[in-house]
């Protein structure tokens, strides 16, 4: 008996099996899209379109006004893989679900992740636009029990204990800080750590407060399940955080973290973090 949903190495086979006969597309880079960022999918070339509810065993999306599509086609010449609409724990999907794409990446023969998320800044040095390097992450769902790796553990993905210490590719990061240079976006990024929390609500100031002292410079809802499941299976990962809002850490201050202003700050910097993918993906 184990208390954690799983799916078999054979679901996620039947996934990869059907989108590989659906498609000539072979991509070694799957992109992630966070809230509000899911327009770089629209601009890849050749695009072959599959909306999740027609992928055999692949996690149906609930949520309206989300493409919830897997997009392959050509960025910059290279083949990759966007998720159009991912899917958040806070939607009531079980950890297992909200990395299921990730091991079918895998299976085709996906070698990097490219992961993006909108962000509170929880440092006090970052601006609202700014775009953060993940650095490292903070994995507070995992603390409290919930990490997608619980469970049997199928050694064809990876190993029972596997390390974290080198989940953000350290030669990805250099190369997305030189093509940030290169575009004239350096004035607006940083690096950082993204501590992920259940949500879906904000945070208190206290809980911000806690998460300052505890070295996060970013607070979010996603993508950190994603990061885990993807470096056991040996994936390399690249990720960027869009800060979207400050978080409120002032008892004084009249100012509400709110989803208005994730989605107007997103607006604003949507093209220059399209921008940073798609160069990066032609320098890699
Ligand atoms: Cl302030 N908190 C969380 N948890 N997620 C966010 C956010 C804040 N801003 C954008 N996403």
């Amino acid at each position: 008996y184990v208390s954690f949903l799983s799916y078999k190495y054979e679901d996620y086979r039947e996934t990869a099996d059907w989108l590989l006969s659906h498609t000539e597309q072979r991509p070694k880079v799957a992109i992630i899209c966070g809230s509000g960022l899911g327009g770089l999918a629209d601009l890849l070339d050749n695009k072959t379109v599959f909306p999740y509810k027609d992928i055999p065993c692949f996690p149906n999306s609930t949520v309206q006004g989300h493409a919830s599509q897997l997009v392959f086609g050509e960025l910059q010449g290279k083949q990759c893989v966007c998720m159009q609409g991912r899917f958040h724990f806070y939607e009531g999907y079980n950890i297992a679900t909200v990395t299921y794409p990730v091991r079918v990446f895998f299976l085709l023969g996906v070698e990097t992740l490219i992961v993006t998320n909108a962000a509170g800044g929880l440092n006090p040095n970052f601006k609202v636009g700014d775009i953060m390097l993940i650095k490292d992450h903070i994995n507070m769902p995992g603390f409290a029990g919930q990490n997608p790796l619980c469970g049997h553990n199928d050694e064809r993905f990876g190993v029972r204990f596997p390390c974290m210490s080198d989940a953000y590719d350290k030669d990805l990061s250099i190369l997305a800080k030189e093509t940030a240079e290169e575009q004239g976006c350096s004035s607006f990024i940083q690096q950082g750590v993204y501590c992920m929390l259940a949500g879906p609500n904000f945070e208190t100031i206290a809980e911000c407060r806690a998460l300052q002292k505890l070295g996060a410079d970013a607070v979010g809802m996603s993508t950190v399940p994603e990061v885990v499941v993807a470096r056991h299976c040996g994936l390399r990962v690249f990720g960027l955080s869009l800060i979207t809002n400050k978080v409120v850490t002032d008892y004084d201050s009249q100012e509400k973290a709110n989803h208005e202003e994730v989605l107007e700050t997103t607006g604003m910097r949507t093209q220059d973090l399209q921008r940073l993918i798609s160069n990066l993906l032609a320098k890699m």
